[in-house]
């Protein structure tokens, strides 16, 4: 399998791949084991039921051949526009703190710029995300669908302006 993710020095964590169908499984159960049984009463799970994933922008990290980190992308709308939205992301714990989880969120957001989106939405931790440009600067207006703290929604612009001017409900996008 080809690395899609290119640094100048060599890295302590697998190279990332693609998610492909074949992978949905054990994807899955690396996700089911980071965040356990409630990860399906967030909100942000409300835009992933029914979708479609963004092959073209997931990323997993395989370590003989099982997944040790992923994260994906989906197709949402922020009041009608259409968005690239991050999550979940997952890291096993035993492969922490060397940097794949910033390395997939960055392969996440340069295959999203790549393909034309304009800006990427998550729930997370802004000083995690901060590092890598997401902030909470002008996601005021954004209506998630379902309870959230209104601090963890931040967007990330991938062009000049990509992310002033968004508000309303963000939503599964019904042209995806
Ligand atoms: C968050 C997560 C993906 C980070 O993975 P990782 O591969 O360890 O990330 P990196 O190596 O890029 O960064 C690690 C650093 O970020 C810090 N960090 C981790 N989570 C953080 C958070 N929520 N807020 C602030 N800093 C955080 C770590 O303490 C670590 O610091 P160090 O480098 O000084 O040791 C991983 O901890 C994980 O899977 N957590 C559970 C799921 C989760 O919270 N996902 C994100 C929400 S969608």
């Amino acid at each position: 399998m080809t690395s899609v993710h290119k640094s100048a020095s060599p890295e302590p964590y697998p190279p990332l791949v693609h998610e492909t169908p074949a992978m949905e499984a054990a994807v899955t159960a690396l996700i089911d084991r980071v965040f356990g049984p409630g990860r399906f009463a967030k909100s942000s799970e409300r835009l992933r039921e029914g979708n479609t994933l963004l092959a073209d922008c997931s990323f997993v990290s395989l370590r003989g051949g099982a997944p040790v980190g992923c994260v994906r992308m989906w197709p949402v709308t922020i009041g009608g526009e259409p968005v690239a939205f991050l999550g979940p992301l997952a890291v096993d714990p035993e492969e922490r703190s060397a940097g794949l989880g910033q390395a997939l969120v960055e392969a996440a957001c340069e295959a999203a710029k790549a393909a034309g989106w304009r800006a990427v939405l998550l729930v997370g931790d802004g000083p995690y995300f901060g590092r890598v440009g997401f902030s909470n600067a002008h996601t005021a207006g954004l209506v998630m669908p379902g309870p959230v703290d209104q601090r963890r929604v931040l967007l990330l612009p991938l062009r000049e302006g990509g992310d002033l001017g968004l508000s309303g409900p963000v939503a599964v996008d019904p042209q995806a």
